[in-house]
Protein backbone atom coordinates (compact mmCIF):
# COMPACT_ATOMS: atom_id res chain seq x y z
CA UNK A 1 0.00 0.00 0.00
CA UNK A 2 1.29 3.51 -1.09
CA UNK A 3 1.31 6.14 1.93
CA UNK A 4 1.49 10.06 0.62
CA UNK A 5 3.21 12.45 3.61
CA UNK A 6 1.90 15.51 3.36
CA UNK A 7 2.83 18.84 4.93
CA UNK A 8 -0.18 21.24 5.63
CA UNK A 9 0.11 25.08 6.04
CA UNK A 10 -2.81 26.55 6.22
CA UNK A 11 -1.58 30.01 7.12
CA UNK A 12 -3.42 32.93 7.27
CA UNK A 13 -7.18 34.32 6.97
CA UNK A 14 -9.00 32.46 3.99
CA UNK A 15 -6.32 30.20 3.59
CA UNK A 16 -7.38 28.10 6.80
CA UNK A 17 -10.70 28.05 5.41
CA UNK A 18 -9.84 26.87 2.32
CA UNK A 19 -6.84 24.66 3.55
CA UNK A 20 -9.98 22.71 5.40
CA UNK A 21 -11.99 21.72 2.39
CA UNK A 22 -8.89 20.78 0.32
CA UNK A 23 -7.60 18.06 2.84
CA UNK A 24 -11.65 17.10 2.85
CA UNK A 25 -11.64 16.68 -0.67
CA UNK A 26 -8.47 14.53 -0.77
CA UNK A 27 -9.43 12.24 2.06
CA UNK A 28 -12.62 11.49 0.11
CA UNK A 29 -10.60 11.30 -3.55
CA UNK A 30 -7.87 8.78 -2.09
CA UNK A 31 -8.51 4.82 -2.58
CA UNK A 32 -8.15 2.69 0.73
CA UNK A 33 -4.75 1.27 -0.33
CA UNK A 34 -3.20 5.40 -0.15
CA UNK A 35 -2.78 6.05 3.14
CA UNK A 36 -2.60 9.87 3.72
CA UNK A 37 -0.05 11.32 6.43
CA UNK A 38 -0.30 14.46 7.00
CA UNK A 39 1.55 17.12 9.38
CA UNK A 40 0.11 20.60 9.84
CA UNK A 41 2.81 23.63 9.91
CA UNK A 42 1.80 26.12 12.21
CA UNK A 43 3.15 29.45 10.63
CA UNK A 44 1.87 32.65 9.61
CA UNK A 45 1.23 36.08 11.54
CA UNK A 46 -0.21 34.31 14.84
CA UNK A 47 3.20 32.47 15.00
CA UNK A 48 5.05 35.56 13.85
CA UNK A 49 3.43 37.49 16.78
CA UNK A 50 3.62 34.90 19.29
CA UNK A 51 7.63 34.16 18.54
CA UNK A 52 8.87 36.59 15.86
CA UNK A 53 9.69 33.68 13.60
CA UNK A 54 8.81 33.18 10.12
CA UNK A 55 9.68 29.82 9.33
CA UNK A 56 12.49 28.66 11.34
CA UNK A 57 15.32 26.33 10.02
CA UNK A 58 14.57 23.66 11.83
CA UNK A 59 10.88 23.42 10.41
CA UNK A 60 12.12 24.00 7.23
CA UNK A 61 14.65 21.09 7.32
CA UNK A 62 11.45 18.89 8.62
CA UNK A 63 9.44 20.27 5.49
CA UNK A 64 11.88 18.59 3.06
CA UNK A 65 10.74 15.21 4.07
CA UNK A 66 7.53 15.31 2.72
CA UNK A 67 6.05 14.36 -0.55
CA UNK A 68 4.41 17.49 -0.99
CA UNK A 69 3.17 20.49 0.48
CA UNK A 70 -0.81 21.77 0.56
CA UNK A 71 -0.68 25.61 1.06
CA UNK A 72 -3.80 27.82 1.98
CA UNK A 73 -1.94 31.32 2.15
CA UNK A 74 -0.66 33.63 4.31
CA UNK A 75 -0.30 37.50 4.69
CA UNK A 76 -2.18 39.45 7.52
CA UNK A 77 -3.11 43.07 7.89
CA UNK A 78 -1.35 42.96 11.27
CA UNK A 79 2.15 42.19 10.26
CA UNK A 80 3.74 44.91 8.41
CA UNK A 81 3.96 43.92 4.50
CA UNK A 82 6.42 41.86 2.85
CA UNK A 83 7.39 39.80 6.15
CA UNK A 84 5.12 37.15 5.97
CA UNK A 85 5.36 37.00 1.91
CA UNK A 86 8.89 37.12 2.06
CA UNK A 87 9.93 35.24 5.19
CA UNK A 88 8.14 32.78 4.48
CA UNK A 89 6.12 32.06 1.19
CA UNK A 90 9.07 33.29 -1.17
CA UNK A 91 11.69 31.49 1.90
CA UNK A 92 10.09 28.01 0.39
CA UNK A 93 9.60 28.88 -2.99
CA UNK A 94 13.29 29.99 -3.00
CA UNK A 95 14.56 27.07 -0.81
CA UNK A 96 12.65 24.16 -2.32
CA UNK A 97 14.15 25.36 -5.83
CA UNK A 98 10.41 25.90 -6.84
CA UNK A 99 11.54 27.36 -10.56
CA UNK A 100 8.26 25.93 -12.19
CA UNK A 101 4.87 28.16 -10.88
CA UNK A 102 2.69 26.23 -12.81
CA UNK A 103 -1.04 28.13 -13.33
CA UNK A 104 -3.47 26.72 -15.41
CA UNK A 105 -6.41 28.55 -17.01
CA UNK A 106 -9.03 26.79 -18.08
CA UNK A 107 -13.00 28.33 -18.98
CA UNK A 108 -14.77 25.73 -17.80
CA UNK A 109 -18.33 25.35 -19.39
CA UNK A 110 -20.71 27.28 -16.59
CA UNK A 111 -17.78 29.10 -15.56
CA UNK A 112 -18.62 32.79 -15.49
CA UNK A 113 -16.80 35.50 -17.76
CA UNK A 114 -16.50 39.00 -17.89
CA UNK A 115 -15.19 38.55 -21.53
CA UNK A 116 -17.81 38.75 -24.52
CA UNK A 117 -18.94 35.77 -26.51
CA UNK A 118 -17.76 32.64 -25.67
CA UNK A 119 -14.45 32.39 -26.06
CA UNK A 120 -12.41 28.98 -25.67
CA UNK A 121 -9.52 29.18 -22.89
CA UNK A 122 -7.29 26.46 -22.22
CA UNK A 123 -3.73 27.44 -21.59
CA UNK A 124 -1.30 27.23 -18.87
CA UNK A 125 0.85 29.98 -17.56
CA UNK A 126 4.79 28.65 -16.65
CA UNK A 127 5.96 31.50 -14.34
CA UNK A 128 9.41 31.36 -13.24
CA UNK A 129 9.54 30.86 -9.43
CA UNK A 130 12.67 31.41 -7.70
CA UNK A 131 14.87 34.55 -9.87
CA UNK A 132 12.98 37.90 -11.69
CA UNK A 133 11.99 41.19 -9.08
CA UNK A 134 11.59 38.74 -6.03
CA UNK A 135 15.18 37.99 -5.07
CA UNK A 136 14.95 40.95 -2.42
CA UNK A 137 18.10 42.47 -4.46
CA UNK A 138 17.97 45.75 -3.51
CA UNK A 139 17.71 48.35 -1.34
CA UNK A 140 16.80 51.68 0.43
CA UNK A 141 18.59 54.32 0.59
CA UNK A 142 18.05 58.04 2.80
CA UNK A 143 14.96 55.91 3.80
CA UNK A 144 12.31 58.05 4.65
CA UNK A 145 13.56 61.22 3.63
CA UNK A 146 12.33 63.64 0.59
CA UNK A 147 16.10 62.46 -0.88
CA UNK A 148 15.08 58.76 -0.58
CA UNK A 149 16.36 56.23 -3.28
CA UNK A 150 14.77 52.59 -3.46
CA UNK A 151 15.98 50.34 -6.05
CA UNK A 152 14.71 46.57 -6.31
CA UNK A 153 17.05 44.68 -9.03
CA UNK A 154 15.37 41.87 -11.04
CA UNK A 155 18.42 38.78 -11.14
CA UNK A 156 18.00 36.95 -14.32
CA UNK A 157 20.72 33.93 -14.88
CA UNK A 158 20.55 31.93 -17.92
CA UNK A 159 20.84 28.76 -15.93
CA UNK A 160 17.38 29.90 -14.03
CA UNK A 161 15.91 31.56 -17.83
CA UNK A 162 16.99 27.98 -19.39
CA UNK A 163 16.02 25.88 -17.27
CA UNK A 164 12.31 27.10 -16.57
CA UNK A 165 12.18 27.78 -20.36
CA UNK A 166 13.03 24.40 -21.46
CA UNK A 167 10.05 22.70 -19.32
CA UNK A 168 7.83 25.08 -21.11
CA UNK A 169 9.01 24.06 -24.17
CA UNK A 170 8.27 20.31 -23.01
CA UNK A 171 5.03 21.11 -21.53
CA UNK A 172 4.11 22.69 -24.92
CA UNK A 173 5.53 19.98 -26.75
CA UNK A 174 3.20 17.84 -24.93
CA UNK A 175 0.03 19.87 -25.52
CA UNK A 176 -2.03 19.49 -28.90
CA UNK A 177 -1.55 22.70 -30.16
CA UNK A 178 2.04 23.02 -29.26
CA UNK A 179 2.51 26.85 -29.15
CA UNK A 180 4.60 28.32 -26.21
CA UNK A 181 4.75 32.60 -25.99
CA UNK A 182 7.32 34.11 -24.40
CA UNK A 183 5.84 37.15 -22.34
CA UNK A 184 8.51 40.13 -21.67
CA UNK A 185 9.06 43.49 -21.83
CA UNK A 186 12.40 43.67 -23.65
CA UNK A 187 11.63 47.15 -25.77
CA UNK A 188 12.31 48.50 -22.06
CA UNK A 189 14.25 45.67 -19.89
CA UNK A 190 16.74 45.39 -22.61
CA UNK A 191 19.13 43.85 -20.50
CA UNK A 192 16.60 40.75 -18.64
CA UNK A 193 14.59 40.73 -22.38
CA UNK A 194 17.19 40.17 -24.27
CA UNK A 195 18.86 37.17 -22.04
CA UNK A 196 15.25 35.65 -22.04
CA UNK A 197 14.65 36.04 -25.84
CA UNK A 198 18.18 34.94 -26.91
CA UNK A 199 17.15 31.45 -24.52
CA UNK A 200 13.94 31.51 -25.62
CA UNK A 201 14.95 31.17 -29.42
CA UNK A 202 18.19 29.31 -28.72
CA UNK A 203 16.07 26.16 -26.78
CA UNK A 204 12.89 26.59 -29.44
CA UNK A 205 15.48 25.17 -31.82
CA UNK A 206 15.34 21.98 -29.86
CA UNK A 207 11.76 21.57 -30.28
CA UNK A 208 10.91 22.46 -33.70
CA UNK A 209 7.28 20.91 -33.76
CA UNK A 210 6.34 23.70 -31.28
CA UNK A 211 5.08 27.16 -32.58
CA UNK A 212 6.59 30.15 -31.09
CA UNK A 213 5.81 33.60 -30.39
CA UNK A 214 6.47 37.07 -28.16
CA UNK A 215 4.45 39.35 -26.79
CA UNK A 216 5.28 42.20 -24.29
CA UNK A 217 3.65 42.03 -21.29
CA UNK A 218 1.56 44.90 -21.67
CA UNK A 219 0.02 43.86 -25.25
CA UNK A 220 -0.29 40.09 -23.16
CA UNK A 221 -3.01 42.00 -20.90
CA UNK A 222 -4.91 43.28 -24.31
CA UNK A 223 -5.18 39.92 -25.80
CA UNK A 224 -6.17 37.79 -22.49
CA UNK A 225 -9.01 39.74 -22.46
CA UNK A 226 -9.56 40.02 -26.38
CA UNK A 227 -8.23 37.05 -28.07
CA UNK A 228 -6.96 34.53 -25.07
CA UNK A 229 -7.88 31.91 -27.27
CA UNK A 230 -4.43 32.75 -29.07
CA UNK A 231 -2.65 31.32 -25.78
CA UNK A 232 -1.33 27.75 -24.86
CA UNK A 233 1.32 27.62 -23.00
CA UNK A 234 3.24 31.35 -21.86
CA UNK A 235 6.53 31.15 -20.70
CA UNK A 236 7.48 34.53 -18.56
CA UNK A 237 9.18 35.85 -15.63
CA UNK A 238 8.46 35.80 -11.60
CA UNK A 239 6.78 39.19 -11.75
CA UNK A 240 4.58 39.47 -15.04
CA UNK A 241 3.71 35.90 -14.45
CA UNK A 242 2.33 37.00 -10.87
CA UNK A 243 0.38 39.86 -12.05
CA UNK A 244 -0.81 37.68 -15.50
CA UNK A 245 -2.25 35.19 -13.70
CA UNK A 246 -4.21 37.56 -11.53
CA UNK A 247 -5.68 38.57 -14.71
CA UNK A 248 -5.98 35.07 -16.12
CA UNK A 249 -7.85 34.02 -13.25
CA UNK A 250 -10.50 37.11 -13.55
CA UNK A 251 -11.32 35.93 -17.72
CA UNK A 252 -11.52 32.31 -16.25
CA UNK A 253 -14.33 32.37 -13.80
CA UNK A 254 -12.67 34.04 -10.58
CA UNK A 255 -10.10 33.96 -8.48
CA UNK A 256 -11.58 31.64 -6.52
CA UNK A 257 -10.90 28.66 -8.72
CA UNK A 258 -7.29 29.62 -9.83
CA UNK A 259 -5.15 26.69 -9.00
CA UNK A 260 -1.35 26.57 -8.59
CA UNK A 261 2.02 24.36 -7.92
CA UNK A 262 5.31 25.57 -6.67
CA UNK A 263 7.41 23.12 -8.72
CA UNK A 264 11.02 21.18 -8.04
CA UNK A 265 10.89 19.26 -11.34
CA UNK A 266 14.15 17.79 -10.16
CA UNK A 267 12.17 16.28 -8.05
CA UNK A 268 14.78 17.15 -4.75
CA UNK A 269 12.57 18.90 -2.75
CA UNK A 270 8.97 18.59 -2.41
CA UNK A 271 6.79 20.74 -4.48
CA UNK A 272 4.01 22.77 -2.85
CA UNK A 273 0.61 23.32 -4.34
CA UNK A 274 -1.75 26.77 -3.15
CA UNK A 275 -4.60 28.33 -4.73
CA UNK A 276 -3.37 31.74 -6.60
CA UNK A 277 -5.06 33.75 -4.08
CA UNK A 278 -3.99 35.54 -0.99
CA UNK A 279 -5.54 34.98 1.71
CA UNK A 280 -8.51 37.75 1.65
CA UNK A 281 -8.38 39.91 4.85
CA UNK A 282 -11.66 41.19 3.31
CA UNK A 283 -13.79 38.14 3.61
CA UNK A 284 -12.23 35.85 5.96
CA UNK A 285 -14.02 34.51 8.40
CA UNK A 286 -17.42 35.36 6.80
CA UNK A 287 -17.64 31.86 5.12
CA UNK A 288 -17.66 33.45 2.02
CA UNK A 289 -14.14 32.01 0.33
CA UNK A 290 -14.18 29.97 -2.40
CA UNK A 291 -12.25 26.59 -1.48
CA UNK A 292 -12.28 25.68 -5.16
CA UNK A 293 -8.86 26.93 -5.95
CA UNK A 294 -7.55 24.71 -3.30
CA UNK A 295 -9.34 21.88 -4.30
CA UNK A 296 -8.20 22.30 -7.95
CA UNK A 297 -4.45 22.44 -6.26
CA UNK A 298 -5.22 19.22 -4.42
CA UNK A 299 -5.73 17.74 -8.35
CA UNK A 300 -2.27 19.39 -9.16
CA UNK A 301 -0.78 17.97 -6.42
CA UNK A 302 -2.08 14.57 -7.18
CA UNK A 303 -1.07 14.17 -10.57
CA UNK A 304 2.22 15.42 -9.81
CA UNK A 305 2.48 12.10 -6.93
CA UNK A 306 1.27 10.08 -9.75
CA UNK A 307 -2.66 9.83 -8.97
CA UNK A 308 -3.57 10.46 -12.35
CA UNK A 309 -7.49 9.37 -12.04
CA UNK A 310 -7.85 11.17 -8.25
CA UNK A 311 -7.04 14.21 -9.89
CA UNK A 312 -8.92 13.91 -12.95
CA UNK A 313 -11.83 13.04 -10.34
CA UNK A 314 -11.87 15.95 -8.51
CA UNK A 315 -11.61 18.09 -11.76
CA UNK A 316 -14.74 16.63 -13.01
CA UNK A 317 -16.02 17.21 -9.66
CA UNK A 318 -15.29 20.66 -9.86
CA UNK A 319 -16.71 20.92 -13.40
CA UNK A 320 -19.59 19.38 -12.67
CA UNK A 321 -20.32 21.60 -9.40
CA UNK A 322 -20.15 24.57 -11.52
CA UNK A 323 -22.50 23.52 -13.56
CA UNK A 324 -24.82 23.93 -10.62
CA UNK A 325 -23.67 27.15 -9.53
CA UNK A 326 -25.55 29.28 -11.99
CA UNK A 327 -28.75 30.75 -10.46
CA UNK A 328 -28.58 29.02 -7.41
CA UNK A 329 -28.10 30.08 -4.22
CA UNK A 330 -24.48 31.02 -2.07
CA UNK A 331 -22.89 28.48 -0.58
CA UNK A 332 -20.03 28.59 1.99
CA UNK A 333 -16.95 27.45 2.19
CA UNK A 334 -17.60 24.51 4.32
CA UNK A 335 -20.54 23.74 2.15
CA UNK A 336 -18.94 23.40 -1.41
CA UNK A 337 -16.33 21.32 0.27
CA UNK A 338 -19.12 19.30 1.41
CA UNK A 339 -20.55 19.10 -2.17
CA UNK A 340 -17.17 18.11 -3.91
CA UNK A 341 -16.35 15.89 -1.02
CA UNK A 342 -19.62 13.81 -1.56
CA UNK A 343 -18.88 14.12 -5.63
CA UNK A 344 -15.44 12.35 -5.61
CA UNK A 345 -16.45 9.78 -3.21
CA UNK A 346 -19.59 8.82 -4.79
P1 LIG B 1 -6.28 38.31 -2.25
O1 LIG B 1 -6.12 37.30 -3.34
O2 LIG B 1 -6.15 37.81 -0.88
O3 LIG B 1 -7.69 39.04 -2.40
C1 LIG B 1 -8.06 39.78 -3.58
C2 LIG B 1 -9.59 39.81 -3.72
O4 LIG B 1 -10.03 38.49 -4.12
C3 LIG B 1 -10.30 40.10 -2.40
O5 LIG B 1 -11.44 40.87 -2.66
C4 LIG B 1 -10.71 38.74 -1.89
O6 LIG B 1 -11.86 38.74 -1.07
C5 LIG B 1 -10.97 37.98 -3.19
N1 LIG B 1 -10.70 36.54 -3.03
C6 LIG B 1 -9.49 35.96 -2.90
N2 LIG B 1 -9.62 34.64 -2.75
C7 LIG B 1 -10.94 34.36 -2.80
C8 LIG B 1 -11.70 33.16 -2.68
N3 LIG B 1 -11.12 31.95 -2.52
N4 LIG B 1 -13.04 33.24 -2.77
C9 LIG B 1 -13.63 34.43 -2.96
N5 LIG B 1 -12.97 35.59 -3.05
C10 LIG B 1 -11.64 35.57 -2.98
O7 LIG B 1 -5.18 39.44 -2.57
P2 LIG B 1 -4.76 40.74 -1.69
O8 LIG B 1 -5.96 41.34 -1.06
O9 LIG B 1 -3.91 41.53 -2.58
O10 LIG B 1 -3.82 40.16 -0.55
C11 LIG B 1 -4.23 39.86 0.77
C12 LIG B 1 -3.06 39.25 1.52
O11 LIG B 1 -2.72 37.98 0.94
C13 LIG B 1 -1.78 40.07 1.44
O12 LIG B 1 -1.12 39.95 2.68
C14 LIG B 1 -0.98 39.41 0.35
O13 LIG B 1 0.40 39.61 0.47
C15 LIG B 1 -1.35 37.96 0.59
N6 LIG B 1 -1.20 37.08 -0.58
C16 LIG B 1 -0.76 35.82 -0.31
C17 LIG B 1 -0.71 34.89 -1.32
C18 LIG B 1 -0.25 33.53 -1.00
O14 LIG B 1 -0.16 33.13 0.13
N7 LIG B 1 0.07 32.73 -1.99
C19 LIG B 1 -1.13 35.25 -2.61
C20 LIG B 1 -1.60 36.54 -2.84
C21 LIG B 1 -1.64 37.46 -1.80
C1 LIG C 1 1.12 34.79 -5.44
C2 LIG C 1 1.31 35.92 -4.45
C3 LIG C 1 2.76 35.99 -4.02
C4 LIG C 1 3.61 36.30 -5.26
C5 LIG C 1 3.10 36.98 -2.90
C6 LIG C 1 2.17 36.85 -1.73
C7 LIG C 1 4.54 36.83 -2.46
O1 LIG C 1 0.87 37.12 -5.00
O2 LIG C 1 1.41 33.64 -5.08
O3 LIG C 1 0.64 35.04 -6.55
O4 LIG C 1 3.76 37.46 -5.62
O5 LIG C 1 4.11 35.35 -5.84
MN1 LIG D 1 -0.17 36.88 -6.90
Amino acid sequence: SRTISLAVIPGDGIGREVVAQGLKVLTAVLPHDVKLETETYDLGAKRWHATGETLPDAELDRLKNHDAILLGAIGDPSVPSGVLERGLLLKLRFAFDHYVNLRPSKLLPSAVTPLAGDPEIDFVVVREGTEGPYTGNGGSLRTGTPAEVATEVSVNTAYGVERVVRDAFARAQARPRRKLTLVHKNNVLVYAGHLWKNIFDRVATEFPDVTTDYLHVDAATIFLVNDPGRFDVIVTDNLFGDIITDLAAAVTGGIGLAASGNINPDGTFPSMFEPVHGSAPDIAGTGKADPTATILSVALLLRHLGHEAEAGRIEDAVAADLAGRAGAAARTTDEIGDALAARVSG
